[in-house]
């Protein structure tokens, strides 16, 4: 595998690049990390995510799970995000994209799986109760995250400041614009969502990123080489001890 450290400061250990060729190679990749994951750790907690970077990743876990090579029976997970105002049984609703995408796939107990509660209306208490679900579960030993055009991760959008918690947020006009390919009009992309902090987010013991395809290169340079602000959320991962990015060729092609 080819990997590249970038050292950034002499206390903090390296940000690694994982170059895949394509969308295919860059998911067999990530799908080996969590792989190795769930076999040392059969119990661990899985942060995972949606949106199609990811889809790849999940397709590959299900073949090894087929073929006997990875057992989900212990694992629990904890998802990033939900729009809010969604029912799970909503086919665009972040719920309903990971049992189609993966729980329905594996031998994964959907009881100890989690996604934020996009029906409750009490913004403070869907994000109270979901604070209360990650640290119950003891923290996060892997956190699979994809990357939005913006920088986003999650829905923690471009802001002021890094949040720490789960909190409501307005979607930003980038990001409707991006999501809208999954609605029949952009009219029907939710404005707001539920999202884990970035706080949740850096106390994950493992994090990997995939990112695939040109249209996200400019971005992946910003957050790899690029000043650590909230101006792009996910430039905090450059003070994660243990990120690995997996990106294809494309992604890399302006680092
Ligand atoms: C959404 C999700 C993010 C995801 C991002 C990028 O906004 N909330 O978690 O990383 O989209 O999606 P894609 O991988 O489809 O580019």
């Amino acid at each position: 595998m080819e990997t590249v450290s970038i050292w950034k400061r002499k206390e903090m250990k390296g940000m690694v690049i994982c170059r895949a060729k394509d969308y295919k190679e860059l998911s067999r990749k990530a799908a080996n990390i969590i792989s190795a994951q769930v076999i040392m750790k059969p119990d661990c907690v899985l942060g995972l995510a949606t949106g199609s970077s990811p889809v790849g990743t999940y397709e590959q876990l299900i073949e090894w799970y087929k073929k006997g090579d990875l057992d989900f029976s212990k694992v629990s997970s904890i998802n990033l995000d939900e729009y809010k105002g969604l029912d799970p049984e909503n086919d665009q609703s972040y719920r309903y994209f990971m049992n189609t995408n993966f729980f329905n796939h594996v031998n994964i107990d959907k009881a100890n799986t989690s996604v934020p509660n996009g029906l409750e209306p009490d913004a403070d208490k869907a994000c109270k109760d979901y604070d209360a679900i990650i640290e119950k579960s003891g923290g996060v030993d892997l956190q699979l995250l994809g990357l939005g055009h913006n920088g986003h991760i999650g829905f923690n959008e471009p802001c002021d400041i890094f949040p720490c918690g789960t909190h409501c947020v307005d979607l930003t006009p980038s990001t409707i614009e991006a999501n809208k390919r999954f609605f029949e009009s952009e009219a029907d992309v939710p404005r707001q969502a539920y999202t884990m902090g970035i706080g949740s987010i850096m106390k994950a013991k493992k994090i990997v990123v995939v990112v695939s395809g040109e249209d996200k290169a400019e971005i992946l340079k910003k957050v790899v080489c690029g000043p650590i602000t909230p101006e792009v959320p996910a430039s905090v991962l450059q003070l994660h001890p243990d990120v690995t990015i997996v990106a294809d060729e494309a992604a890399l092609s302006k680092m």
